[in-house]
């Protein structure tokens, strides 16, 4: 669980580049086209760190920062896989010591989509990353307890979960992900060995809320990959709940 325990949004950056190792690393994951879980591609591209990133967003970001990002199809399952896919890469660059900082508000759109979309393409987001002084978290975060986010059988039915729970990781990753205004939009209910994933719609603009829904996704994946637990995404053909978007299932 390292990566998930190690990483946090990073807004202040380190005056220095990556070392060679990490260069490496980041060459890789922009040299293949990655797919989502709903069939979405993202060719990912990178601006190399540099002081000038305020032409990219708007002075949140301190230190040498580059920027990683990529275009997706304009659509909620399109912004799904965006938040997958980036998530992905973003626990590998922890896993290789490169902060990153997810912005989703705060940069500008016209730099990297131009006047209007590409077509039916979008920028949904970006990613500053770079070298930073890394420290730890261990402390609690401010993150939702599990009675808020996983249920038992329906929404508003908490699940009992014990650290035993073979599941434990998967629900723990999902808790600490990140998401736009921290708003942890995810609600997951389990029944018997199927998982599902719902959105909740009250909590931020509709777009980034999909973000985030791909970014659990990817940590919930994480969770079990970590445990050697094997599975597979399904779309279930249910009935919507009020206040709440169905997204997806993972079987167990
Ligand atoms: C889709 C998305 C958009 C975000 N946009 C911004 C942003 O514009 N500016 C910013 O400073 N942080 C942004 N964040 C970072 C969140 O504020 C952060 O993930 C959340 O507060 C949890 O903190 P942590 O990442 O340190 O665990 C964004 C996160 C996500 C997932």
């Amino acid at each position: 669980m390292d990566m998930i325990y190690d990483r946090y949004s990073v807004r202040k950056y380190l005056k220095q580049d990556l070392n060679d190792k990490q260069k490496e690393y980041l060459d890789n994951i922009t040299k293949y086209e990655q797919q989502g879980i709903l069939g979405n591609k993202v060719n990912v591209k990178l601006i190399k760190p540099n002081t000038k990133h305020l032409k990219f967003s708007y002075g949140m970001i301190r230190g040498m920062a580059g920027y990683m990002y990529g275009y997706v199809d304009y659509s909620t399952n399109g912004y799904i896989d965006y938040g997958y896919i980036m998530e992905k890469n973003i626990l590998g660059m922890t896993r290789m010591n490169i902060g990153t900082c997810w912005l989703g508000g705060t940069f500008n759109k016209k730099f990297f989509c131009g006047e209007s979309k590409m077509g039916n393409k979008i920028v949904p987001a970006v990613i500053a990353y770079g070298a930073y002084e890394s420290k730890r978290k261990d402390k609690a975060r401010k993150r939702k307890g599990f009675e808020e986010i996983i249920f038992d059988k329906e929404l508003g039915n908490s699940l009992s979960i014990s650290r035993d729970d073979v599941l434990y990781d998967a629900y723990e990753a999902v808790r600490l992900a990140p998401s736009a205004l921290n708003k942890q939009p995810w609600r997951l209910v389990k029944k018997d060995n199927i998982i599902r994933f719902y959105q909740n719609t009250k909590s931020v603009e509709m777009n980034l809320g999909n973000i985030d829904m791909g970014i659990g996704m990817a940590h919930f994946e994480y969770g079990l990959n970590i445990n050697k637990i094997n599975y597979s995404w399904i779309k279930e053909d249910i009935e919507e709940i009020k206040d709440y978007i169905y997204c997806m299932s993972i079987k167990i």
